[in-house]
C-alpha cells in the first residue's frame, strides 16, 4: 500500500505505513532533511510543515491523513532563497544555531500568507509553538516585520 500526495508541487507516492508520522517519510524516505525533528510531541515547531497552506508539525501527522494533501516543506519555500522572510533572515542574522530555524520560517510563512501586516501581539500568536533554545526571538520578530513590509511594497 501506498500513499499519495503532493510535497513543494511535486507528485510522490510513499511506501512507508499508513501510521508512519510524516516527519519520518519526508526526511528518511524522500530524503529532504530541511525539516528537523527536536521533541516528536508537537511541542517544540521545529518539523513544521505546511499542509494545504495551514501549518502543521510534522512528527504528529500520520502519512495516511495527507493521502491527497499538499505538503510544502522548508525546501519549497522558493527557488532561489529569495523569498522575503529568507532575505530578511539573512539580512536580521536571525539563526544562532539554526536547530529551529526552518520550523520557525514555515511558520512564519503562514502567518504572512494570510496577513502582510501583523500586529506584534498577531506574531506572537502565530508564532508561540516554535520553540527557540538560542533564543533569538527578537531577531525572528524584527525579520517577520521586515519581510512583511517587503511584501507589501513589492
Ligand atoms: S519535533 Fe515536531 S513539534 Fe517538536
Ligand atoms: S537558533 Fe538555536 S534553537 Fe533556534
Amino acid at each position: 500500500m501506498s500513499t499519495a500526495f503532493h510535497v513543494n508541487g511535486q507528485a510522490v507516492r510513499a511506501q512507508a505505513e499508513p501510521d508512519t508520522p510524516l516527519l519520518w517519510v519526508i526526511r528518511d524516505e524522500l530524503g529532504m532533511t530541511g525539516t528537523k525533528f527536536g521533541c516528536g510531541a508537537a511541542q517544540c515547531g521545529a518539523c513544521t510543515v505546511h499542509i494545504d497552506g495551514k501549518p502543521a508539525r510534522a512528527c504528529q501527522t500520520l502519512l495516511s491523513t495527507v493521502e491527497g494533501a499538499k505538503v510544502s516543506t522548508i525546501e519549497g519555500l522558493s527557488k532561489d532563497n529569495n523569498h522575503p522572510l529568507q532575505v530578511a533572515w539573512i539580512k536580521h542574522d536571525v539563526p544562532q544555531c539554526g536547530y529551529c530555524q526552518s520550523g520557525q520560517l514555515m511558520s512564519a510563512a503562514a502567518l504572512l500568507s494570510v496577513n502582510k501586516n501583523p500586529s506584534d501581539g498577531e506574531i506572537d500568536v502565530a508564532m508561540s509553538g516554535n520553540i527557540c533554545r538560542c533564543g533569538t526571538y527578537p531577531r525572528i520578530k524584527a525579520a517577520i516585520k521586515d519581510a512583511a513590509s517587503m511584501m507589501r511594497n513589492a
